[in-house]
């Protein structure tokens, strides 16, 4: 199929790419590199051996975005495009709404434009927030606890009213929402990986900086939770299998019409301190860290219901804690300052 890929040399668009490129996908990307560098598309082609196109806009513009689209003519867009850090968001919300919520209705525009209807959308566990029963499943009630979060589940009502409404006009469309939970890791190759930029939020970044020693510590958000080691639990993903279930969503909107959800997950529950200590075991040494206070709006536990995506778009995930730990490390030791070094 001939896709477009908005976001495309952030940290899953780039695993996305080469997937999509191995499986002979041709490939378009659209990126304003907001948080993302150029070497990183120069990676993937390496990776893959094949050449992709891409374009340095800004999916709000509209205009520009629709004369890429009218030129490649995709057949369907992946839409990773977008701003996610939740703090960031609190302080700067209308930036938040604007290209999050703002940037899929220009997409939108811009693929009716190019007669295109299918979409494959990068949605977040993020919008169930608290948990009223666990592991999540996608009947599980939207509650975001963050500006972030409320984009995404905006895009997500924006997204199905469209693929809805060109249902009814005889143009069918097919929106497939995927809701990541904790993507970490990277390709085999250790060539592409994430890069974030300033002081990492998450976890798993924060955890490699730590062990290259950038970082002096780790600070782990609270040790009195509800939990069996009360540490925070999530269900962390590899950033491989997830992208290989946009390729498996993909071939789903070929023949789907109107709106699908799926939680991309693996379904097992990992502590923080259990994290902390794979990764030591893949690094080689035992990392410092230290016991902070709860971080403000942070959950006990997180963790996917997988079994719709297992049943419909016959994806689950393959790589576990080792290949996760492994592959992060050995992308952020060979590369200790990501793309800038
Ligand atoms: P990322 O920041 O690495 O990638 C996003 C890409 O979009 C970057 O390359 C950035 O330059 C680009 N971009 C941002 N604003 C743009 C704009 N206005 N126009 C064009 N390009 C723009 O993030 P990621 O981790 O790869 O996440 C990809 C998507 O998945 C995002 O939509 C994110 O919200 C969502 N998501 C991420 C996670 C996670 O933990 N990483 C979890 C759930 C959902
Ligand atoms: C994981 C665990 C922390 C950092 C966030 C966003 C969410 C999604 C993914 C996009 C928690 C603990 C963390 C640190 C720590 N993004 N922790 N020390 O909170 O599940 O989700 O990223 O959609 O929207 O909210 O992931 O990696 O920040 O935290 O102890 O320095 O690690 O308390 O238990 P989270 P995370």
């Amino acid at each position: 199929m001939r896709v477009l890929v908005t976001g495309g040399a952030g940290y899953i668009g780039s695993h996305t790419l080469v997937e999509l490129l191995s499986a002979g996908h041709e490939v378009c990307v659209i990126d304003n590199h907001a948080n993302s560098s150029p070497e990183a598309l120069v990676r993937v082609a390496g990776i893959a051996g094949r050449d992709l196109g891409s374009h340095v806009l800004d999916i709000r513009d509209t205009a520009a975005l629709a004369a890429v689209a009218q030129g490649f003519r995709p057949d369907a867009v992946i839409h990773f495009a977008g701003l996610k850090a939740v703090g960031e968001g609190e302080e700067n919300p209308l930036a938040y709404y604007e290209v999050n919520v703002g940037g899929t209705l220009s997409l939108l525009r811009a693929m009716e434009a190019a007669g295109c209807g299918r979409i494959i959308f990068s949605s977040s566990a993020t919008v169930y927030g608290m948990p009223q029963y666990l592991p999540y499943d996608e009947d599980h009630p939207l509650a975001p606890v963050s500006v972030y979060g409320r984009t995404k589940r905006q895009a997500e009502d924006i997204l199905r009213d469209w693929a809805a409404a060109r249902g009814r006009a005889g143009a069918p469309a097919a929106a497939i929402l995927l809701r990541y939970f904790n993507p970490t890791g990277a390709h085999e190759s250790g060539r592409i990986g994430e890069d974030p930029r300033g002081e990492p939020q998450n976890l798993m970044p924060y955890l490699a900086q730590v062990a290259t020693g950038r970082r002096a510590a780790l600070r782990i958000f609270g040790d009195d939770w509800p939990t069996p080691d009360g540490t925070g639990i999530r269900d962390y993903i590899h950033v491989v299998d997830l992208a290989r279930a946009h390729v498996a969503a993909l071939e789903r909107a070929a023949q789907a019409t109107g709106t699908e959800v799926y939680n991309i997950g693996t379904g097992r529950g990992v502590s923080v301190r259990e994290m902390l200590a794979a990764f030591s075991r893949a690094a080689g040494r035992a990392l410092p860290h230290e016991i902070a206070p709860r971080r403000p709006g942070d959950l006990a536990e997180s963790r996917a219901a997988c079994a719709r995506a297992a049943e419909v778009l016959g994806w689950r995930a393959e790589y576990g804690l080792t290949e996760m730990v492994e592959s992060l490390w050995r992308w952020q030791s060979a590369n200790p300052d990501g793309y800038g070094g």
